[in-house]
Order: C-alpha cells, then sequence, then structure tokens
C-alpha cells in the first residue's frame, strides 16, 4: 500500500509538457541528493535512516517504553519544533486528537515546553497530581530555552515526588550523543539517554528516539512505522515522475508556486491529521522558507475550516492552492440512522455512512474550489496506521528534499530560527549578550 497521488484538478492549470519540462530538474534534484553533493549534505541521515538506524539502541527505546506504560499514567515529552511536532502528530494520527481522553492502558501523554507560556506549564503540573509521571525531555542541541525551563521544573518536580534517586529512574533525555548541556546534565544525573543523530535535522527526526520513545509509549507498532519508510524509501528510488507520486508531488507544487500559487494549503478531511499538518508546516516552512522566496506553508481541517477560511479559498487572493489528503478508510465509522418523525430533514441520509457524507463534502468542496481557480492535489492513504504513517512521512520528507533543491534553498539548514533567539537572550540579559541588550533596548524605546 502507498500514498497515491492524483493530479486531475491540477489539469486545468497544468499542461502535460510542465511535466515533462521539469524532469531534468527533478533528476538533478535526484542526484544531489542522494549522491550527497548538495547544500547541507552533511544533514541527510533521514534518507537511509528507515534501514540505517541503530538496532541496539531501537530495542532500548521499546524496554524504556515498556517501563514508562507499568510504572507511569502520564508521560510528559518536552520538547520544542522539530523535537516535538513528530511525536504528537503521531499520536494524534495513530489514536485519536483526544487520545489523553480515551479509555486505554497506557500512560496519558502531554507536551511541555513547546511555549513560555508559564499557565500552559501549570495546567499540566495540575494534571499530574496523584499519578504516577515520568518525564521524556528532547532537545538535539540541549540549549533551547523553551524545553531547559519545562525541564528545570519538572526535574524539581520529580524530584520532590520521588526523591534524587527515584526521580532519575524517570527520566530519559533524548540528545545529542556528546555535547550540548541537556548531555552533560543527563550524563552527570545518570539518566538513561538516546541519541538525536548528527546528520538528522530535528524536522527530519521523528523517526529517531525523538519521535520513536514517545510514540512506543502510546502503544503504536513503531517497528511498523519503520518498515512503512523502509518501504516507501525504496518505493520513491526511481527518479521518473511517470513512476514516482512523491517527486510528482514536489514537481507540482514547484510548478504551481512558478505560477504564482505562493500558498500551499495542506487540507484533511480527519481531525486525527491536524497536527501531522503542524508537522509538515515545520517540515517544509523551515526547510524552503529562505532567501526570500518560497511557498508558504499553511493547513486547514475541513469541514470545520470550511465554515471559517471557506470564503477566502473559493473567492479570495488567487495566490493558492491546495494539497487534499483523503483515507481510503476510516479509523471507525458510524452510520446515519432512520429517525420515524424526520424533524431534522436528515432521513435522505438514512443508512449511510457518515465517511460517505464526508467524501461528498470532499468532492463538492474540490469542484467548488478548481471553480473558483484554486488547483487541488489529492493524495490518498490507505488507512490511518503505523505502516501507512511510517510511509507517509518518508513521502512528505523525501518531497521536501527534492522540492526544496528545486527551488534552489539548502533544505536543510534553519539560519532565520537563530534572530529571534539572539534577541530574545540579549533582552533576557544572558550573559555574554551584553552590547546587543542596550542596542535592542533603545529600538524599543
Ligand atoms: O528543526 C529544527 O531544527 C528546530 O525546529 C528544532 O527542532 C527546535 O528549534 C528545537 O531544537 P532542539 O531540539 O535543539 O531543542
Amino acid at each position: 500500500m502507498a500514498v497515491r497521488l492524483d493530479d486531475k484538478h491540477v489539469r486545468d492549470f497544468i499542461q502535460p509538457h510542465e511535466l515533462e519540462a521539469i524532469q531534468c530538474q527533478v533528476e538533478a534534484a535526484h542526484q544531489v541528493l542522494h549522491q550527497g553533493t548538495g547544500l547541507g549534505n552533511d544533514f541527510l541521515g533521514w534518507l537511509t535512516l528507515p534501514d540505517d538506524y541503530d538496532k541496539e539502541e531501537f530495542a532500548r527505546i521499546q524496554k524504556a517504553a515498556e517501563k514508562i506504560r507499568s510504572d507511569s499514567d502520564v508521560l510528559i515529552v518536552i520538547g520544542i519544533g522539530g523535537s516535538y511536532l513528530g511525536a504528537r502528530a503521531a499520536i494524534e494520527f495513530l489514536h485519536s486528537p483526544l487520545y489523553n481522553n480515551l479509555k486505554k492502558d497506557t500512560p496519558d501523554i502531554y507536551f511541555a515546553g513547546n511555549s513560555i507560556s508559564s499557565s500552559a506549564l501549570n495546567d499540566i503540573l495540575s494534571l499530574c497530581e496523584g499519578r504516577d509521571v515520568s518525564v521524556n525531555v528532547i532537545s538535539k542541541s540541549g540549549t533551547t530555552t523553551e524545553p531547559a525551563i519545562a525541564f528545570r521544573v519538572f526535574k524539581k518536580y520529580l524530584e520532590e515526588r520521588y526523591g534524587v534517586e527515584g526521580a532519575k529512574g524517570r527520566i530519559y533525555a533524548t540528545t545529542d550523543k556528546e555535547k550540548g548541556t541537556l548531555k552533560k546534565l543527563a550524563d552527570e544525573q545518570g539518566y538513561e539517554t538516546f541519541v538525536v543523530p548528527d546528520n538528522v535535522g530535528g524536522r527530519f527526526s521523528v523517526l529517531t528516539a525523538v519521535g520513536l520513545l514517545p510514540i512506543a509509549v502510546s502503544g503504536a507498532d513503531i517497528g511498523a512505522i519503520m518498515q512503512g519508510a523502509s518501504d516507501a524509501a525504496k518505493a520513491y528510488a526511481n527518479p521518473s515522475l511517470d513512476q514516482n507520486d512523491c517527486y510528482r508531488y514536489a514537481a507540482l507544487r514547484n510548478i504551481l508556486y512558478r505560477k504564482g500559487k505562493a500558498i500551499e494549503l495542506l487540507v484533511s478531511y480527519e481531525p486525527q491529521f491536524t497536527m501531522v499538518a503542524e508537522w509538515w508546516k515545520q517540515l517544509y516552512g523551515e526547510s524552503e522558507g529562505k532567501d526570500g522566496k518560497s511557498l508558504f506553508p499553511a493547513s486547514v481541517t475541513f469541514s470545520t475550516d470550511l465554515h471559517s477560511m471557506g470564503q477566502f479559498i473559493q473567492d479570495g487572493t488567487r495566490n493558492l492552492f491546495e494539497t487534499v489528503v483523503l483515507f481510503d478508510k476510516v479509523r471507525s465509522e458510524l452510520i446515519i440512522e432512520e429517525d420515524p418523525n424526520d424533524g431534522d430533514g436528515l432521513n435522505f441520509l438514512a443508512g449511510k455512512p457518515m465517511s460517505y457524507v464526508n467524501r461528498k463534502a470532499f468532492e463538492g468542496t474540490v469542484l467548488a474550489h478548481t471553480d473558483g481557480g484554486v488547483p487541488n492535489l489529492v493524495l490518498s492513504i490507505p488507512e490511518a496506521n503505523a505502516y501507512e504513517y511510517g510511509y507517509m512521512t518518508y513521502f512528505f520528507e523525501k518531497a521536501c528534499g527534492i522540492s526544496g533543491y528545486m527551488m534552489g534553498v539548502n533544505p536543510f539548514n534553519q539560519p532565520g530560527v537563530e534572530d529571534y533567539k539572539r534577541n530574545m537572550f540579549a533582552l533576557l540579559g544572558k550573559p555574554g549578550y551584553e552590547a546587543q541588550k542596550q542596542a535592542l533596548e533603545q529600538r524599543l524605546q
């Protein structure tokens, strides 16, 4: 099974020869990526990761997940950006956005350290009361402010509840193999540690311990995830556009961008995909958005957002296209029943599954939006299981690498993320930033 791309709803916007014309650029991007000769080539570990990963660490991840499931009611996952979005996306995709509220025999999983909000952190602390807690702190650099503050709070919390020694058995650190403040602290304290490989950037790291430990704690089959990714790696090895949906997606979005479609809206009709879209936004936004160019990645969940953003998509500035993600099979079905009174007038739907109504909502929308000048790419995924999650993740990652090289950027760095951090450190009075502090404060007067 696989992700399938249907491009019939862009045919009014792109002629077949345009794909032919761009084939040579796709091949060039493929060579640069696979031969490791392009910008950012020291961050290509994700390309071969599905087969070439540390099997001993993988077994330790499963063992740690088993321990957390047996001794904890709650797992707090501390991380931000690439050290957060993948795990949360996978857990919601594979279980539900309401995972924590479901009846289950796995721990609740809360994500902390992804903002600087004291209210958000206090909410999570209050949810821990009277329950056994473990913490997975994740930071590749080991120095990021948001997770560092949250970890300071949770370290103290665990030490007060379980004693210093007891806390050590409940803290798992995922970080660089040798450098960074978190690694130093973890070694000093004797926490169990997992590695973010040097050659895998944060936004490409969900198939490392960064994503796999929290995902495994949720009870998902991480072996099946890696198998799906591995099969996708094999499927997307041929650069020919008529045999590679992943590359065709990369090519089509580049063509649309060059025709003035500056915004790509990732659309789904299942709320369990909403966090995957958040992960996708980071993947594409951080990889391509540089040097004053590239597509702006945005997302909506239908049909809810048809009642908010639908007007704009149908009729506002004509600078966007949609990439719609559909599932062949829903996680759980519900049949609309007959009502003898038919007070709500819905008996014309009696006996129909809700997924049928959702499909008709898609069909109606795709026709309306293309009529309104919005090209639609459609990606179909067989179902939201672990194998397909791994497959889809690799599809989007590889398309991102190819697309980024076609855009003419380094898809694997993120220089712009540093700018706000430097200013914030200076304004907070971090040692070493004294000169900038004064200059920035003057500008704020
Ligand atoms: O993709 C990235 O590199 C970023 O989003 C990082 O993942 C994010 O800034 C967190 O960094 P770190 O894992 O070093 O704490």
